[in-house]
């Protein structure tokens, strides 16, 4: 957990507001969410973040995996198409219209900061409202190393389904594991541009905005980002605190936030990223989340 600095700030700075840190349950089906797509900690130059026991090198964590991806247009075709899956979830829950539909509305503002074209974008909205009836699963995996995996797939024949995110995890050192969904907490998390804000800075913004954590992290072109870490009720809250405070809103969103980290050595993570692009590849699977640290 990586909360008690922030609270602890808290408790320095304003005896009135004591964060609360409920664990809400973690269900099968998600609703449509934000997603980073590479992530990591940083250890924060700051002292009071020192004191903080989870975080580690925040650079991409992905950066120093020797296996290499395929080519930019193609990742962001994949990207592009994970996005038209949370549309179609976001609608089919919510209706296509994003003024009554806050996850959609969400999902939107994400797909505009990644520049998804907005022929694409309507297009996804459009395809959403007519697309045959499926269902989202969460898969539990172990991958290499003994990292964690969430697998959440949208998918018309669940059996078919199961049978290939069995077959890819069996062929690239990962398994079905049971139980993995416990090591993530749903979290709501708001993501802005880090450049040029302190870590010293980044705390204020948090403890202003209400959020109970924040984390310096990169996006996958290695630019840094703040993510805010809130209770899953308070993510409006906080998405429109940060607005007020003058941060650009990138996405905002529930996300499963990893409780303890696995640190992989460079092969494991070599392996775990394969592991995942795989994953990533097949077209059932919407988003993949991880607990995996790279070892600095
Ligand atoms: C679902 O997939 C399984 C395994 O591939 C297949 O045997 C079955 O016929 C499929 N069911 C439907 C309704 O398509
Ligand atoms: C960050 O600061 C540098 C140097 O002060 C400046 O050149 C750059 O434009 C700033 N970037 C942003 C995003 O504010």
């Amino acid at each position: 957990m990586a909360a008690p600095v922030l609270l602890l700030l808290r408790a320095l700075r304003s005896p009135v507001s004591a964060a609360s840190s409920r664990f809400p349950s973690l269900e099968p089906v998600l609703p449509p969410s934000s997603c980073v797509l590479s992530s990591g900690w940083r250890t924060p130059p700051a002292r009071t973040l020192q004191l903080c026991p989870a975080l580690c090198a925040g650079h991409n964590k992905w950066s120093k995996v020797k296996h290499v991806k395929g080519p930019k247009d193609e990742a962001r075709g994949r990207m592009f198409m994970k996005f038209g899956m949370m549309i179609r979830i976001a609608v089919k829950e919510g209706g296509s219209n994003p003024e009554l539909n806050l996850n959609l509305a969400h999902i939107l503002e994400q797909c505009r900061s990644k520049n998804m074209p907005k022929a694409s974008i309507d297009a996804a909205i459009k395809s959403a409202e007519k697309a045959k009836p499926a269902s989202q699963h969460m898969f539990e995996a172990r991958g290499p190393g003994g990292c964690l995996l969430l697998v959440e797939v949208l998918t018309d024949n669940n059996s078919r389904t199961h049978q290939e995110i069995k077959r890819l995890l069996n062929k690239n050192g990962g398994m079905l594991s049971d139980g993995a969904r416990h090591n993530f907490q749903r979290r709501g998390v708001v993501v802005v541009p880090g450049q040029n804000i302190t870590t010293e800075r980044a705390l204020e913004l948090a403890i202003e905005a209400g959020a109970e954590d924040v984390q310096e992290t990169e996006d996958e072109e290695e630019k840094p980002l703040l993510q805010f870490l809130c209770d899953v009720g308070d993510l409006n809250k906080v998405r429109a605190s940060l607005k007020e405070l003058g941060m650009e809103v990138l996405s905002a969103g529930l996300e499963f936030v990893a409780r303890t980290h696995a640190p992989l050595d460079e092969d494991h993570l070599d392996a775990a990223s394969i592991l995942i692009e795989a994953l990533n590849d097949c077209p059932d699977v919407v988003r993949v989340w991880d607990n995996i640290q790279a070892h600095s």
